[in-house]
């Protein structure tokens, strides 16, 4: 895969937007089969550094032909779903260009703009979206202040029937949060004042962001499903250093398995623009163009987490009595490590192997080839799962 030229020098962009639309697409096509309307809020929209005429690389013109996509499958379906989309962005040439792109659509998604600060307009963006109906906010500043505090995003995440994409700017809040002058603004990002002394930076990494998950859940009415959340870092293009974290957020389990499906391609994407830019480093300092595209090396340096570490996990989770392994389990999983689904089934199909751990109701005897559990089946309550005790 080459990097699209419109996203060269801001693939963090193209990997924020791959994830906002396999992801609204997924959703939308679930949620759509039960709602009759479907809200989607661009909270900070730009247009912002774009290079398209058409706005493909904004999210913007993603979402819209994304929900333009849905609308048309569902209606296939016989489903006929409404689809309103609301764009936010205070800049004043910014929203001229939001403003003139929308009215020159031709669109089934009925579309609104609103000029202004994003923290002055939430109450105008509650009263658009209604009390109740299905909505996705999607946050995604350029800093934090005024943003992503929980008590500016409080009026939101206590709307029922609501998910989240956050982009919290990991690299700017590491820099600000052990400075005593912001020490107020920390106690309302994260609920407490962070201490990472002694900690190494994936240490630090790791607490602050699961700090900032378990605050927004903190506030989340009791009523409407167990709040849950995971993230996507997204690495600065070239470095192996996390830029910000997409946290997302929702009360459905299904809503976590379906973001990390759509999140895992993404891992490979991020290897492939790291391989390209050392390659373009090397163009430039050699002069030498080399044979190979980017997605090529990225096969070799696949492999995040060990298999070794999952089974380890998988036989903590499993015990002698069989036990059903579904949704709800699987997303808890996802939650709680942050790996994939393809992880797991990879590691428990080692165990299997191994004559470690048995699925009870795999009737093909591991005749299957990638789905060695399926956490689908039985109306999402899965298949009955056990440690072997030999
Ligand atoms: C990161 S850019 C958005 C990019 C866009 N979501 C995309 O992916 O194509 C952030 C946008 O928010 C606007 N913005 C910044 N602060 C804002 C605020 N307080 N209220 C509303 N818009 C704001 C900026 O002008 C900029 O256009």
């Amino acid at each position: 895969m080459e990097i699209p030229a419109h996203y060269r020098g801001r693939e963090q962009a193209l990997i924020k937007h791959q994830l906002l639309e396999t992801y609204l697409y997924k959703l939308f096509m679930i949620v759509g089969q039960h709602q009759p309307t479907i809200s989607y809020v661009d909270c900070f929209a730009g247009p912002w550094q774009v290079a398209s005429d058409d706005m493909s690389d904004t999210s913007i013109g993603r979402s819209l032909s994304t929900m333009k996509n849905c609308l048309e499958s569902l209606r296939d379906m016989g489903h006929n779903v409404r689809f309103r989309a609301l764009f936010i962005e205070k800049d004043v040439t910014a929203y001229h260009r939001l403003r003139g792109y929308l009215d020159s659509l031709d669109t089934p998604v009925e579309t609104e703009s609103f000029h202004g600060e994003f923290y002055n307009v939430r109450h105008k963006i509650l009263d658009w979206c209604g009390p109740a109906g299905f909505t996705f906010f999607f946050v995604d500043p350029l800093g934090w202040k005024g943003i992503v505090e929980v008590p500016t995003l409080e009026p939101f995440l206590q709307r029922p029937n609501s998910e989240f994409l956050i982009n919290f700017m990991f690299e700017f809040i590491l820099r600000a949060h052990d400075i005593r002058k912001h020490e107020k603004d920390m106690i309302a990002i994260f609920g407490q004042v962070p201490q990472t002394d002694d900690m190494t930076p994936d240490q630090k990494e790791s607490y602050l962001v699961n700090l900032y998950r378990a605050n927004l859940k903190r506030v989340q009415p009791l009523r409407g499903g167990k709040p849950r959340s995971v993230t996507v870092p997204i690495q600065r293009p070239g470095k192996n250093r996390t830029l910000y974290h997409l946290v997302y957020l929702t009360r459905h389990p299904l809503g976590i398995v379906k973001f990390m499906e759509a999140s895992e391609p993404l891992d490979f994407v991020q290897k492939a623009v790291r391989i390209q830019a050392k390659h373009d480093k090397k163009i430039e300092t050699t002069g030498q163009c080399e044979l190979f595209g980017a997605l090529e090396n990225v096969k070799i340096e696949q492999g995040n987490v060990p298999i070794s570490v999952v089974k380890e996990y998988w036989l903590r989770q499993l015990t002698s009595q069989p036990q059903l392994f579904g949704i709800d389990k699987l997303a808890d999983m996802l939650e709680e490590t942050g790996w994939f689904e393809s992880n797991f089934q990879e590691a428990f199909h080692e165990l299997q192997r191994e004559g470690k751990a048995k699925n009870l109701d795999d009737a093909e005897k591991s005749k299957r080839r990638k789905k060695f559990v399926h956490f689908d089946a039985n109306r999402n309550c899965g298949e009955r799962l056990a440690k072997v005790i030999r």
